[in-house]
């Protein structure tokens, strides 16, 4: 048996910046109300003409963090991608980064696990490798929401929130079991699945053909639906609960917790776990005023930027925590 660790972090945002004032000019929004209800100021979002995708930018995040890890490319042994925004309806991205990354035929995993899909793919990652089965695995976060969501007051509740960007960590063999990746706590329940969904295009429903043919304007299941007030009291108590979870696994108190690093799904989340768990600013990190939800990506891109802040030392125990559509939701404890 062998732990896994991450050795490597990266992250990668468009370069286009948009403040809550400039969708105020296309949107019946305000500054005040997404601040005040979300902490979010302003989120990247690509350009069309810049042809960024979540693919482009999960595979900037990946040159990074495998620059930061020390490794070559040629070392990766598995590529785990997750997201819900992919290039393709099939396949999904994890594929075009072996090409891109031109490292042999190894294995490439799509995870579709939306806001958990990073501490998912950590999970699957940390069993290969505990395993002995791989060494080293690429695992990336990444999205591209603004071409997917309605950008009129309509979809004012989802469209103010998501933001494009993409992480990514190379987990790598540790032989000390003390250290990296001490647990990972995974859950779901299904039958909140459209509380917060995509409903179409699907097999199971309507297909591309069905909503052309229906030429809808009316229709709205092809764009992001969020229960918010619902989704937001599950939230609150399943971050809660799953990081617990984590702990108790390690027999670690609350207070061992150097630094949190919660999906950033809403700083008022952030902020009521930060206190149930009575930890201070310095231990938990939020950058949701700057991007926004990024779902799969959030994690990955709070993680680098703490690490570039030098939030992370050797040592440190790091929690990351989401929850999010499926109802999914899940914790990792780590020792840095
Ligand atoms: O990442 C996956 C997990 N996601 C989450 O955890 C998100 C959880 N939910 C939330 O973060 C919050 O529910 C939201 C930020 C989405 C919404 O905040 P809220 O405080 O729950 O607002 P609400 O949906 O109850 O809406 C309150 C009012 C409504 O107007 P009326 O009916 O009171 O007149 C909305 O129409 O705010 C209105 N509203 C807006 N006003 C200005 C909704 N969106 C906007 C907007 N700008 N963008």
């Amino acid at each position: 048996m062998y732990n896994s660790k991450i050795i490597g972090v990266g992250h990668y945002v468009p370069d286009n910046i948009v403040t809550n004032d400039d969708l105020a000019k296309i949107i019946d929004t305000n500054d005040e109300w997404i601040q005040e209800r979300t902490g979010i100021k302003e989120r990247r979002w690509a350009k069309e003409e810049d042809k960024e995708t979540t693919f482009t930018m999960g595979l900037e995040a990946a040159k990074r963090a495998i620059k930061n890890s020390g490794l070559d490319k040629d070392d990766i042994d598995f590529i785990i991608f997750a997201t819900l925004s992919p290039d393709y309806y099939f396949p999904g991205p994890g594929v075009q980064i072996q090409e891109a990354l031109d490292i042999g035929t190894v294995g490439a995993l799509d995870v579709r696990n939306q806001c958990s899909g990073f501490v998912y793919a950590v999970s699957v990652a940390d069993q290969f490798i505990k395993t002995g089965m791989y060494k080293n695995i690429l695992v990336i976060g990444s999205e591209l929401q603004s071409h997917g969501i309605d950008k009129t007051t309509r979809g004012r509740n989802i469209s103010v929130i998501f933001g494009d960007g993409a992480g990514a960590v190379v987990l790598s063999r540790e032989e000390d079991l003390s250290k990296g990746i001490l647990s990972t706590h995974l859950h779901s329940e299904g039958k909140h699945a459209l509380e917060l969904a995509t409903e179409a295009p699907g097999m199971g429903t309507r297909w591309v053909t069905d909503i052309i043919e229906e030429n809808n304007p009316d229709d709205l299941s092809y764009f992001p639906y969020m229960n918010g007030q619902f989704v937001f009291k599950h939230a609150v108590a399943r971050f809660s609960e799953v990081i617990i979870e984590g702990l108790v696994k390690n027999n670690l108190p609350k207070e061992a917790i150097d630094l949190l690093i919660p999906h950033q799904a809403n700083l008022r989340i952030s902020q009521f776990i930060q206190k149930k768990f009575g930890l201070s600013d310095d231990q938990v990190f939020n950058n949701i005023q700057k991007y926004g939800n990024t779902t799969a990506a959030s994690i990955p891109i709070a993680l680098s930027e703490a690490w570039e802040e030098g939030r992370i030392k050797d040592g440190d125990v790091v929690v990351l925590a989401a929850f999010g559509s499926g109802f999914t939701w899940g914790s990792v404890i780590i020792k840095w």
